[in-house]
């Protein structure tokens, strides 16, 4: 009897969910959805697993989210997998996470192509180590010809250094004439970003509680709305990224008018 009830439950809420999904197909989703999955150290500590176990259990819910984000037709999910910062956690922690994308790529990458999903990156990939970077470039040139979802991983990615070097990349290019100061706005300097060729994100959301950008995206995410939930990115579910969607849709956005 109770599995019967937990059976129709189940079916119930598939059918809510489903119903929501199709009620924001219907209207325009966000083209970019940029997300700070926070919280897989807490998550692993309430159970008593190592920290690890909560980065094994996010990189399920990457999946569960890009295949979503696919199906409700938004153009770039960018996932902040690791910051310019993580290299100062414990060896032992940072190996396992240079390790995940492999296994992630290793697992999903031919349904990935399947689904027309393009895998792009941005972040300082030289200093990656070589087998995290193959799985990466393998990965980007199996997909590079497909035309849906973009995910895009913000690996080894730190804003503040991206903006610093594009400045000196400007700077070199007005030495050798190919720019000079006068073009420097706000168009053509987005150019010299690790982001060139995507749009600004629509909607930032951060899992965890914490309310704050952890130096991502800082130029970006200038007029871009934000969504914090409590949330913590291994227990990170379907019908939470449909209520941060549902959120952004019931927001006016007015990029500085009135
Ligand atoms: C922050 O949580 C999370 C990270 C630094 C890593 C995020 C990585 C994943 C979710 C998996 C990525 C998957 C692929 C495919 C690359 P935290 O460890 O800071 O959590 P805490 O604040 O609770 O300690």
């Amino acid at each position: 009897m109770l599995n019967k009830m937990k059976q129709w439950r189940n079916q119930n809420s598939l059918s809510d969910l489903q119903e929501r999904i199709l009620k924001i197909k219907e209207l325009q989703v966000p083209s970019h959805v940029a997300i700070i999955m926070d919280g897989n150290g807490r998550w692993a500590k309430k159970r008593a697993l190592p920290r690890v176990a909560g980065h094994h259990e996010g990189m399920k819910v990457v999946r569960k989210i890009t295949k979503l984000a696919n199906e409700l037709g938004i153009k770039t999910l960018t996932l902040y997998a690791f910051s310019t910062e993580n290299w100062k956690r414990p060896k032992i922690e940072v190996d396992f996470l240079m390790k995940l994308p492999e296994e992630f790529l290793g697992t999903f990458l031919p349904e990935l192509v399947e689904e027309n999903v393009q895998v792009q990156m941005i972040g300082y990939k030289e200093m990656l180590p070589t087998h995290t970077r193959n799985a990466i470039e393998k990965a980007m040139e199996d997909t590079k010809n497909n035309n849906g979802l973009i995910l895009n991983f913000a690996l080894n990615y730190g804003s503040r250094a991206e903006i610093i070097d594009g400045v000196k990349r400007f700077l070199k290019d007005c030495n050798s004439g190919i720019m000079n100061e006068n073009e420097l706005n706000e168009e053509n300097f987005s150019k010299y970003l690790m982001t060139k060729d995507l749009t600004d994100p629509d909607l930032l959301i951060r899992t965890s509680g914490e309310i704050r950008l952890s130096n991502f995206m800082l130029w970006q995410l200038a007029y871009t709305e934000f969504w914090f939930t409590d949330v913590l990115w291994p227990d990170f579910r379907e019908d939470h990224f449909i209520e941060a969607i549902e959120v952004f849709k019931n927001r006016q956005r007015r990029f500085g008018g009135v």
